[in-house]
């Protein structure tokens, strides 16, 4: 038997329904959605469509609670809950990682090993930092006392994509909640259920109702919502970078501060001197790692001519065995894409890359597991790439690996500069100096050295140029949450 018929079907207490202050709604419209095990293509649950209507209900419940128990509520007591939220998080952890498995296609493994963890530790992260969002006393001229004060805005919208639904959240949720805000959350319409059980342990926490209300929904309707609503001072958003564009655009009506963290093309840098070993082993995790369904995919290999063969000799030995399968097993590595138009992107890009003559040395097709409807797709590796071809210009999120060749280090530097993007960048060096020129010299939110796609909640995450601007995690990450207030007496 395999571990997925052994499986109970998703059972959430709110059976699908959306979270709007303490009630548990269907849509105003009646209307529901289907949410899919990207593995088998089956139904998973069908879950309440949001709409304007639902957002507009979802905005008063979270003024009410913003005017009342939150807002009247000390840091102290706010980080207490979070840090309570983050305990039934952990203690649910097994169910959790199963759902976000199910729903998104990610191997078992990421979700108990990184996605849930990592949530857990954003929660106690901003649990403890709650207490410690202060101001300023400002050496202003004259008989003044001048202080700052840091104020929530208000009722805040999070829209997050469906890579990493739950962390992604909690992402924007924890610091939100920390610094006073309300929020209304809106998962991606492809991954709704760790939104809508995290909304069921907010409440079982004691977090007031109308703190965290969730409104499943799609983009343009209830996402277009949320951004055009005149009672939300803020969205925080994570996706695709046109969207991004068409967020703020739409802000831009009532004003609304934004945040966004979009899409990457990200440079990873293997120079001759590095370890080999551990360059390979990091390459194939940075651009497989969640099926290369992630922002930060180490999704152009650079490497230095001369270790050119043997790199990519063992990059292709490891990708061989990196095991795709049961995203429920907890051998497997590679999982399912979380849908089937990620299939027809990726399987469009492949075909462009061959058409601009890069030389495909591994997979470029879909691979069969299961049932056979799931939406699998092979690692993938192109060599002889240039910069200048699409493939190594677009986001194609997915395990698709693009191998680039350089001759020296201020022309690597360049040509991984030269991308519309700048969400991260890697390199591997054993020599200290170049590692820290090249992380000077990268035009990126993050950069590794000697490793890759490592996270903390403790440390600041966001874009340069075209991947967004805005910080989440660490104590940056309060910064979009809060407005600074200046306050004068005269003491003359
Ligand atoms: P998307 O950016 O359209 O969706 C992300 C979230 O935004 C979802 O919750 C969606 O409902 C919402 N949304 C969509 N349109 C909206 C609108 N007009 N107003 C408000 N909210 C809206 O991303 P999508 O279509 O799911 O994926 C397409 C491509 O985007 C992917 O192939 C990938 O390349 C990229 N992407 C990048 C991500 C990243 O983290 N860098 C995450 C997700 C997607
Ligand atoms: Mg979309």
């Amino acid at each position: 038997m395999t571990p997925t018929e052994t499986l109970p079907k998703v059972a959430l207490s709110s059976g699908g329904r959306m979270l709007i202050g303490s009630d548990w709604r269907e849509a105003q419209s009646g209307k529901r959605f289907k949410t899919l095990n990207p593995a088998t293509g089956d139904t998973l649950l069908e879950v309440a469509e949001g709409d304007a209507p639902d957002v507009d209900l979802a905005v008063q419940a979270a003024r009410r609670a913003f005017e009342g128990p939150w807002g009247k509520m000390s840091a102290s007591e706010r980080g207490r809950l979070l840090w309570k939220l983050g305990d039934l998080i952990n203690a649910k952890a097994s169910e959790l990682a199963q759902l976000e498995t199910l729903d998104t296609g990610k191997p078992i493994w990421e979700s108990s090993k990184i996605d849930i963890p990592l949530t857990v530790d954003v929660f106690y992260y901003f649990a403890g930092a709650a207490t410690k969002l202060e101001g300023d006393t400002i050496p202003v001229s004259g008989p003044y006392l001048n202080y700052t004060v840091r104020e929530p805005l208000g009722v805040v919208g999070l829209i997050v994509p469906w890579n990493f639904p739950l962390l992604l959240a909690a992402r924007k949720v924890a610091p939100a909640l920390a610094a006073g805000n309300t929020v209304i959350l809106k998962p991606a319409e492809e991954t709704p259920l760790t939104a809508l059980r995290l909304g069921e342990l907010a409440l079982e926490a004691g977090i007031p109702p109308g703190v965290l209300n969730v409104v499943p929904g799609f983009g343009p309707t209830a996402g277009g919502a949320l951004v055009a609503h005149a009672g939300v001072s803020g969205v925080a958003f994570t996706g695709e970078t046109t969207t991004g564009r068409l967020i703020m655009q739409n802000a831009a009506r009532s004003l609304k501060k934004v945040s966004l963290e979009l899409g990457g093309k990200s440079p990873n840098i293997v120079f001759a001197d590095a370890d080999q070993e551990a360059a390979a082993r990091g390459t194939v995790f940075g651009i497989f790692y969640n099926k290369g369904e992630v922002c930060t995919a180490g999704s152009r290999l650079f490497v230095e001519r001369g270790v050119h063969d043997s790199m990519l000799e063992k990059v292709i030995d490891r990708a061989q065995k990196y095991p795709q399968g049961d995203p429920l097993d907890p051998k497997t590595r590679l999982g399912a894409q979380t849908s089937e138009a990620q299939i027809e992107k990726i399987s469009r890009y492949v075909e462009i890359g061959k058409k601009e003559g890069a030389k495909l040395v591994l997979g470029g097709e879909p691979a069969r597991v299961g049932n056979g409807r799931g939406y699998f797709w092979k690692p993938t590796i192109f060599d002889q790439v240039t910069n200048t071809m699409t493939i190594a210009r677009e986001e194609i999120f997915g395990p698709v690996l693009s191998v680039i060749s350089f001759d020296d280090f201020d022309r690597a530097l360049e040509e991984a500069n030269d991308s519309f993007y700048g969400l991260s960048a890697a390199v591997w060096t054993r020599d200290i100096k170049n590692a820290h020129r090249a992380a000077r010299m990268l035009q990126a939110g993050t950069v590794w050295i000697n490793t890759y796609n490592m996270y903390d909640a403790a440390s600041p995450y966001g874009g340069y140029k075209g991947s967004g601007f805005g910080r989440e995690s660490g104590m940056t990450g309060l910064d979009f949450y809060t407005q600074t207030k200046s306050v004068w007496v005269d003491l003359s």
